[in-house]
């Protein structure tokens, strides 16, 4: 026994010593601002307030949905960088004529760039499932938009476009076989990846664990919410890797998808994630705050412990909360991180800093080790 009482403690060591010993957020952490959910309150906040909240929380970045000028200009001087949207119905006329893309800048760029730190622009959002019409529009209208930039002399602001993962990426499981699905691989995104390699531009997307976890029903719980135990791994039989939460295993379907296409070094920029705290659909049980929170928690502390993915060392390279603010109106599901009153929903979470549970929560998982060491040497 005392034999078995040290091997597990040796276990605990070298548990430890994997832990990183300075944690640094290496992945820029932001929500999306829903301009439809702002919308549908009585009186939407104002955009000073918006802009100070986002600050205060110690999120770095902020998606727009919509590119209210307003909403930019409230971003002047703030450190937040912003993530711009181009709404769907906007690509045909982008793609059709350089100067409306120049136009589009000249309301929502210029006047406040770079004074408001613009990181991206995404023409349309999960356009080939939402605008499937406009689709051949999509890459003219990218490249416009991204030629006027450089007319304008404006070096740093990527331009690309976002998907959503379900509709997408073939499987999540394994990673090792996941592809861009018939017929978008040919028709739009393999061009787009060149793009995106020729301009240093990233891949965006929308990945939601809760969509997948709902449609797998072998999946549990802990394993989208970051509860790690010893036992709650996949592998991956074909890289030989193991998984131990869904986000990274979605994550490393997308890097698999854009390496089965050509493309391996593209840097994965997740623009929507989350968990709803309420569904009005009662069979939805896993739509709940605890769940909500421990998703939240445990996606910021994986993002901190700068341990990246099983197939990419750095990790993504920005990931947005979705999303700030509480729907006012009880319908479908809510997911803000905020109440309409701007106040938090989670009073735990710390968006910002290198807390990651701190050293009680070191100790907890040390003290949970040694006992499951402790029960499996018996
Ligand atoms: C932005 O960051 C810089 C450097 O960290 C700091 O000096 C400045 O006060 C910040 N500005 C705002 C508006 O928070
Ligand atoms: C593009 O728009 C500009 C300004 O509206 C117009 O002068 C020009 O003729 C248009 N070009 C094409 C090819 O439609
Ligand atoms: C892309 O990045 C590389 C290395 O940082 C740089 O040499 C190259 O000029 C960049 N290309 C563009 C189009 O910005
Ligand atoms: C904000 O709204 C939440 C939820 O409705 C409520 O619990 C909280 O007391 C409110 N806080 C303030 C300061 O009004």
């Amino acid at each position: 026994m005392a034999a078995c009482f040290f091997l597990s403690l040796a276990a605990i060591l070298f548990t430890l010593s994997l832990l990183p010993g300075s944690t640094s957020l290496s992945t820029t952490v932001g929500a999306t601002y829903s301009a439809s959910t702002a919308a549908a309150y009585a009186a939407p906040p104002a955009v000073d307030r918006v802009a100070h909240t986002v600050s205060s929380l110690g999120l770095s970045a902020l998606r727009l949905d919509a590119s209210d000028p307003a909403m930019v200009r409230a971003f002047l001087y703030s450190n937040t960088s912003l993530l711009l949207t181009i709404p769907n119905q906007l690509v045909p006329p982008l793609a059709a004529n350089r100067s409306n893309a120049l136009r589009w800048l000249y309301i929502h760029v210029i006047p406040f760039y770079p004074r408001t730190k613009i990181s991206t622009i995404s023409v349309g959002n999960d356009l080939l499932e939402s605008s499937p019409k406009f689709s051949t529009f999509l890459l003219p209208a990218i490249r416009n938009v991204q030629l006027s930039l450089k007319d304008l002399g404006i070096q740093k602001i990527s331009v690309s476009t976002t998907f959503s993962f379900i509709n997408v990426i073939t499987t999540a499981f394994p990673p090792s076989n996941a592809q861009f699905q018939e017929p978008a691989v040919d028709t739009v995104i393999r061009p787009l990846l060149q793009f995106l390699h020729d301009t240093n531009s990233s891949f965006l997307i929308n990945l939601y664990p809760y969509n997948l976890y709902k449609m797998r029903s072998e999946i549990p719980i802990g394993f989208p919410l970051f509860q790690e135990h010893p036992f709650g791994f996949r592998d991956d039989l074909t890289t030989g890797v193991r998984y131990r939460n869904l986000f990274d295993m979605m994550v490393d379907a997308v890097i698999s998808a854009m390496a089965v296409a050509g493309y391996e070094n593209i840097p994965v920029i997740v623009t929507e994630t989350g968990w709803p705290s309420f569904s009005t659909d009662p069979a939805e049980i896993d739509a709940n705050p605890v769940y909500a929170e421990m998703y939240i928690k445990g996606l910021l502390c994986h993002l901190r412990s700068g341990k990246g993915t099983p197939l990419r060392r750095e990790g993504v390279s920005e990931t947005y909360i979705y999303e700030l603010l509480d729907k006012q109106v009880k319908q479908g599901r809510n997911w803000g991180i905020l109440y309409p009153n701007l106040t938090s929903k989670y009073k735990e979470i710390q968006y910002s800093g290198s807390d990651c549970g701190g050293f009680f929560h070191i100790l907890i998982m040390a003290v949970g080790q040694l006992l499951v060491f402790a029960l499996l040497a018996w």
